[in-house]
Parts: structure tokens; sequence; C-alpha cells
């Protein structure tokens, strides 16, 4: 397949991406979070070829996004209080919330649910090109299912080149990793996957809101998962992750005597001067943020250079660091060692 990568210094690519989504079309393009794979969201077909070009499991559902707070009223069933409330405190930006649908979202956006997940992105190109197009855009990240999401339009090129129509180049995506995933149909609302917006923020508008086993344990064989992408295997390099929680001195001295081939430190900036094997660093000790924002590349950069097993220093899981623990913690699946 043919794949178009579309210039947006200018507003005829806006437009070009736009009358290619409005074509039932599928294109690439760059959200604060991460990329996304877009198609016009009430249209089933459409829709399933961002499944056939990630190799998506059919039975996981997708986010639809929107440019402004009234285009989730024909998408939604009910708009209960704290839904309003949450808009107003973190959208646009990294928060999904979970909502009854109506009957006119397609069966293969919420892939059979009787629910569907909206979030209004913040990145001016993708909101310009929901702008254009006059439509809502389901859109999964943008990569092929199970590796790590893309967090420039190199990772899309990489994962997806001649699959989809189009790709938006927009550059570096600042956030790093995917939306909070927060379920809003329940009396308490629920954390599905810890994201660019914490539990405290939230805590801080809504009131009490719980964090699903899913986020911290291995779904159980035949268990239900509450959101069905947690039921999968993800984030994973092709290097095998082990996950490591201790002090930079504990944790230099486990790296250093490890023996394995194709050994690599996932490691913080405190730990690279005592290495004696190679690394990539992902940020300081305590800043989560730029480790959420680093991650997903130093995952792919690990592969790149030909890694087969990665020793990834582990984040306390507060805060944003909740997020990028969990992310880590799916890519060791569910292995950690504690220091
Ligand atoms: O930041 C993001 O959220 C990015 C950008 C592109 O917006 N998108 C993204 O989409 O991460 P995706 O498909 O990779 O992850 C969507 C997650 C999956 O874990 C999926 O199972 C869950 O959201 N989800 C979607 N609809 C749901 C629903 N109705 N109920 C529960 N979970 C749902
Ligand atoms: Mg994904």
């Amino acid at each position: 397949m043919y794949t178009e990568i579309i210039n947006i210094n200018d507003e005829v690519g806006i437009r070009r991406a736009a009358d290619l989504l409005k074509q039932g079309r599928t294109v690439a393009l760059p959200t604060e979070t991460v990329y996304g794979l877009a198609a016009n969201a009430l249209d089933g077909e459409a829709v399933k070829k961002i499944f056939r070009a990630k190799g998506r499991p059919q039975d996981n559902p997708l986010i639809v996004h929107v440019a402004e707070f009234e285009e989730l009223y024909p998408l939604v069933s009910e708009v209960p209080k704290v839904a309003k409330k949450l808009a107003g405190a973190f959208w646009p930006g990294p928060l999904t919330m979970i909502f009854k649908k109506s009957g006119a979202v397609p069966y293969e956006v919420s892939a059979g649910l009787d629910t569907i997940a909206i979030r209004m992105p913040s990145h001016p190109v993708i909101v310009r090109i929901i702008k254009a197009a006059g439509l809502p855009l389901a859109a999964p990240s943008a990569n092929l299912s199970g590796s790590p999401s893309p967090t420039s339009a190199r990772h899309v090129i990489h994962d997806l080149f001649g699959k989809i129509d189009g790709i938006v180049d927009g550059g570096d995506c600042q956030v790093g990793l995917e939306s909070t995933v927060l379920d809003i149909t329940r009396q308490v609302p629920c954390i599905l996957r810890p994201g660019g917006i914490t539990k405290e923020q939230i805590e801080q508008v809504i009131g009490e809101v719980c964090v699903a086993s899913s986020v911290l344990e291995k779904t159980g064989d035949g268990q239900k998962a509450l959101s069905p992408g947690m039921k999968y295997k993800h984030y994973s390099p092709k290097a095998k992750v082990v996950l490591v929680r201790g002090s930079s001195e504990d944790y230099v001295s486990l790296v250093n005597g490890y023996k394995a081939e194709g050994l690599f430190a996932l490691c913080f900036d405190e730990d690279v001067k005592k290495l004696t094997v190679p690394y990539l660093s992902y940020g300081s000790c305590k800043d989560y943020k730029t480790q959420a924002k680093l991650l997903f590349s130093a995952l792919r950069e690990a592969d790149g250079r030909g890694a087969s097993v990665l020793l990834a220093h582990s984040p306390e899981p507060v805060g944003i660091g909740l997020a990028v623990y969990n992310r880590l913690l799916r890519a060791a699946e569910f292995e950690e060692l504690l220091l």
C-alpha cells in the first residue's frame, strides 16, 4: 500500500490528512501523548483498517478523539456530572474517560462493549485535523500491536509504513506515555490505565478513585479484564526486559555482575557513571516526567542496538512514576527483582 508522508507546515497538509480521513482511510498523526493511527470513528469499515494494519486483537476497543466537549454528546448515552468536572480540569489533555455509548458508535470501535472511551487531545495538529475533517477520530497508538507506542514519526514509519494511507510528522510527543484511562460509569471511578494525569490530580477534582488490579497484577486466565487492552502483553521490545527495584548502588552492582549476552542497562542518570556495561539512560531517578517522555524511545533504541537482555531500573510507583512503572512491568511480563 502507498503511504503518503504528509507535511503539516501549512494548511494544505492539514486538509490532505482530513480528506483522507473523510474518504475512510487511515492516517497516523501526533498527539501530546503518543502517535495515534486514526480513522473516522463513525465508519466501521474504516475502523477495521486500523485493526488490520496494527494486527490488533478484535476485542480491544479504541479511544475516540474529539476537539470540543459538545462533540461527545452524539457518542454517549449519558454524561455523568464528574465528566464535566474532569473535562473542565484536564481537557484538552491526556485523560480518557469511559462513558456508556450511544447507538451511533459502530461495533468495531467499542469491540462490542456497551461503553466508549473518549478523549480530547491537546496537540494542535490532531485538533486541527479533527476540525478540518468535522469527524470524531478513533485512534489507538500507531504501533504494531504489542510493541512500544510510537513517540516520533520515525517510530510510526518503522512499524506501519506500507500498511496505512498517511503519516503526519509533527515531531516528538511531549508526554511520551499513553493517556490515563478512567472508567466513570461506576459509582467509584476507576483508573484502568495510569498515564499523564495522575490519581492524585484526579482525586483533587472528584474525590476518591480506585486503581484497577490489572494495573499492577497480571489478569488471571479466564478472568474478565475491565479494559480489554490490559490483558495483552504490551510495550515489549524484542529484548527480554528484567525489571529491577532498588537503590542506585544495589542496581549498579547487580548489573555490573550480571552474566548475559547482549546485556544492556536501562538506567537512571544517577547510575551512569558507575556502570561497566552498555546502557541507555531514561532520565533522573525522581524525574518521572522525563522518564515517561523517554521510555518508549529507549526501548526501541535498545532493540536497534541489538540488546537481548535489558535490565531496567524501576521508578517508584507514585505520581506519573506509576504510569512508567506499569509500562515496564508489562514489558517485563509482571516480574520484578526487588533488591
Ligand atoms: O494517549 C492515548 O490514549 C493514545 C493516543 C493516540 O490518544 N491512544 C491509545 O490507544 O493509547 P490504545 O488503543 O493504544 O489504548 C486504548 C486503551 C486500551 O487499553 C483499551 O483496552 C482501552 O483503552 N479501552 C478503550 N475503550 C475502552 C472501553 N470502552 N472500556 C475499557 N477500556 C477501553
Ligand atoms: Mg496501544
